[in-house]
């Protein structure tokens, strides 16, 4: 694979069923994840886009969470019905405006 042109992360972290801290796994990270592979599986952007899962990004109760690199684009609340539009969004040279990261400390 030549080197990626874009890089979507994804946290999937998971505290599991007693934790008292939120996590992107119970927010869905690992169905916004797949959804995103699916897309660029269908798109035959395999050399292009790089998306990868990752433990915490550090913004726990705002997950999911999605960094876009090289443009240091943070997403929040991200749902699996978003990935379409971030992935667009990102390609385009752009950001998904509505589910951009709200300032807010890093946790
Ligand atoms: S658990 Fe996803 S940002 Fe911390």
């Amino acid at each position: 694979m030549p080197r990626p042109e874009l890089q979507i992360l994804v946290c999937v972290n998971d505290r599991g069923p007693e934790a008292t801290r939120p996590c992107c796994a119970a927010a869905a990270g690992l169905e916004v994840y797949r959804r995103l592979k699916e897309l660029i599986r269908e798109r035959g952007l395999k050399e292009r886009v790089l998306v990868t899962r990752t433990g915490c990004l550090r913004h726990c109760s705002r997950g999911v969470t999605v960094a876009a690199w090289p443009a240091n684009h943070w997403y929040g609340g991200v749902l699996p019905e978003d990935a379409e539009a971030l992935l667009a969004a990102e390609e385009a040279g752009g950001e998904l405006e509505r589910r951009r990261m709200p300032p807010g400390p890093w946790e």
